[in-house]
């Protein structure tokens, strides 16, 4: 469904992703993991438009979406969250989710108002509805960086370490909401260091290493990977 070929992305003379070839299914979930500094949001960044490469070829669909900007291929369905949450503040939270209906998901009137509440609902949010955004705890601005890109209707969800500060509790309560989403049919791309929870929604896993694509297919045979294990050494365990 979403497609790159030979993705490269330099800034100056650093070469951040080098010769990377992406494939995922509609349905499909996968995760990505890498020490820091792979490269994992840059690439997150050049799927979702926010980012140009510097060359290679970016599909959807199976049409050409690499001269799309970020709001482009959020209303084709691609949308993402962010690493760190990026809520509307001085709105509330159902604000929010009704501009992400309207700007993002082509939802208007009562349309967008129901995929509001529907998104709020999703994400165990709707009990906070009117609350100001900037008033929310961590693990509600997650929830609620998840209503957004909900409210936007994805076929594919892009996520950014969305599990990334949080107790292993509290990520246990994204897992549960992500894979209700999986559950409607929206494929995912999940970038996440906290393995563990990661491996409970995705049914592949990509390791990147230094702008590459180091290992890509069954998690358990990913996580046993030699070059996977020696990426990781002096960066911290997986
Ligand atoms: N806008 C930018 N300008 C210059 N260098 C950047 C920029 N964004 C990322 N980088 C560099 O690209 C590399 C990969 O970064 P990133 O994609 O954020 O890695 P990851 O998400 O895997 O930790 C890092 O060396 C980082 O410093
Ligand atoms: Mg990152």
């Amino acid at each position: 469904m979403l497609e790159a070929r030979a993705l490269c992305k330099q800034f100056g003379s650093l070469t951040v992703i080098d010769q990377v070839d992406f494939r995922l299914g509609a349905d499909e979930a996968v995760g990505i993991v890498g020490p820091n500094g792979a490269g994992k949001t840059t690439l997150l960044n050049l799927l979702s438009g926010a980012m140009q490469p510097s060359a290679g070829q970016i599909s959807y669909r199976d049409a050409d979406i690499k001269d799309h900007d970020a709001a482009a291929r959020c209303r084709l369905g691609i949308g993402r969250s962010h690493q760190v949450p990026r809520p509307f503040i001085g709105m509330t939270v159902f604000e929010n989710v009704l501009v992400a209906a309207q700007q993002g998901g082509n939802a208007h009137g009562p349309d967008a108002y129901q995929r509001g509440v529907d998104a709020l609902q999703a994400c165990c949010m709707l009990e906070r509805a009117n609350r100001r955004a900037e008033t929310l705890g961590l693990l509600d601005r997650k929830r609620l960086e998840l209503a957004r890109a909900l409210a936007t209707k994805p076929d594919i969800l892009l996520l950014d370490e969305i599990g990334g500060g949080l107790t292993d509790g509290e990520a246990e309560e994204l897992v549960q909401i992500i894979q209700q989403l999986r559950k409607r049919g929206i494929a995912i791309v999940w970038i996440e260091h906290i393995v563990h929870i990661l491996v409970q929604v995705v049914d592949r896993l990509i390791c990147m290493d230094a702008g590459r694509i180091i290992a890509d297919g069954l998690p358990a045979v990913v996580l046993a990977d030699k070059a996977v294990m020696s990426a990781y050494l002096g960066g911290g365990a997986i």
